[in-house]
């Protein structure tokens, strides 16, 4: 691999450029940032609104993995890897509540929703239970690390990184001030958009504000490009923020009721960070949002796109509005993003360059993405 190539990206803005094509169209970089990127650090899985009550069950490929996400008996969510430990038949293939135990469809072996290995039917012949060599308290299912922050549950598939209150301390602190309940709107909340570019385009572009004024005509009118401001915090997040948020009105004038014990600073702040690698969140005085990008492919992301509330009870039609408003701004995104994609299938582009005073939270998302992949591939051919 040419390393050149991305030691051009970890230059100073001025002069770096950025990612090489083949870090969006071929299959064998995807899966060495599946490794480096993905599964080494913090990445987002889902919500845990997606699983409200114990015993909600929801199975999820992840990275080409098949996963099952649950609120186990006592409240906890867990995820584990969506395997039987008998025969590696997948357990639960579609989102659905257990009752009693997760009983495995081919020779009904049965988890507890803590993941508990608790029966092996007729394991030892007809009508024994037991057998010798099978113990039970060593063949639970395979958990998954995970955590949840913003709603967001957050997993490590290595297993090996820093705990995630370490590895995000900053972002963690930047926002301490939302580190209270989220309120998911519910089912006019949520949406899902399938996108045809790499994960890392939906990144970069969601990182800068430059392209405002031409491709978000009607929120450029009240948030001017003039009014953002860079978030940069190196190897680790960056996006942008701005300082003229304006509250969503109905027609009587009411507004969706505001976090509780915010500083002044977010009477009219919001910003939009990508916590690193594909968490994409947004907060504002009186909504957030998380978007989790889950990437199929070098060419193609599905977006899961979640609304959240200070209360549980908002106004539902204020919602929708909400909602219907966002979901325009990201549908504005589309044409850019996958445009970006099918440039990159022509070997005249050298990766681009950089705008040193627009450009600066994408550059620093490269630069993370080269860093990283460079560190990966001297360990991998070290290994050699
Ligand atoms: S594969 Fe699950 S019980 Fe046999
Ligand atoms: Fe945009």
């Amino acid at each position: 691999m040419d390393t050149t190539t991305l030691s051009a990206v970890r230059r100073q803005i001025s002069s770096a450029h950025g990612l090489p094509n083949e870090h969006y169209t071929s299959q064998a970089v995807f899966n060495e940032e599946r490794e480096a990127l993905m599964m080494a650090g913090w990445s987002g899985l889902a919500v845990a609104a997606d699983v409200q009550a114990p015993g909600d069950a929801v199975p999820l490929t992840f990275l080409g993995i098949p996963l099952l996400l649950i609120r186990d008996r006592s409240g906890i969510v867990r995820v584990f890897h969506n395997i039987c430990r008998h025969r590696g038949m997948i357990l639960v293939d579609a989102p659905r509540k257990i009752e009693g135990a997760i009983r495995c469809p081919y020779h009904s072996w049965c988890y507890s929703t803590e993941g508990r290995l608790v029966s092996t039917p007729h394991v030892g012949g007809p009508g024994q239970n037991t057998a010798e060599g099978i113990d039970k308290s060593l063949l639970g299912l395979i958990e998954v690390r995970s955590h949840i922050w913003m709603d967001v549950v957050w997993i490590n598939l290595s297993g090996d990184a820093h705990p995630f209150e370490t590895a995000n301390a900053d972002l963690i602190a930047r926002w301490a001030e939302f580190d209270k309940p989220l309120y998911h709107g519910g089912s006019d909340s949520r949406f899902q958009l399938t996108v045809n570019c790499n994960w890392k385009l939906a990144v970069e572009n969601y990182c800068e504000s430059y392209h405002l004024p031409w491709v978000h005509p009607d929120l450029n009118v009240y948030s001017r490009l003039e009014d953002h401001y860079h978030i940069e915090a190196p190897g680790r997040y960056s996006g942008q923020g701005t300082r003229v948020y304006r509250q969503l009105t109905d027609d009587k004038g009411g507004m969706f009721p505001d976090f509780a014990g915010l500083s002044n600073k977010w009477d009219t702040a919001a910003e939009y960070i990508t916590a690193y690698p594909n968490v994409l969140l947004g907060v504002h005085r009186d909504h957030a949002f998380a978007i989790i990008l889950v990437p199929q492919g070098p060419g193609q992301t599905v977006e899961n796109i979640h609304l959240y509330y200070a209360q549980p009870d908002t106004d539902p039609a204020l919602r929708m509005r909400n909602t219907t408003q966002w979901k325009q701004v990201f549908e504005e995104d589309i044409f850019v993003v996958e445009g970006m994609q099918r440039g990159r299938r022509t070997p005249a582009f050298d990766g681009g360059r950089f705008s040193p005073a627009m450009d600066g939270p994408t550059h620093l998302f490269h630069s993370w993405v080269a860093d990283r992949m460079m560190a990966h591939r001297a360990t991998t051919n070290a290994c050699e």
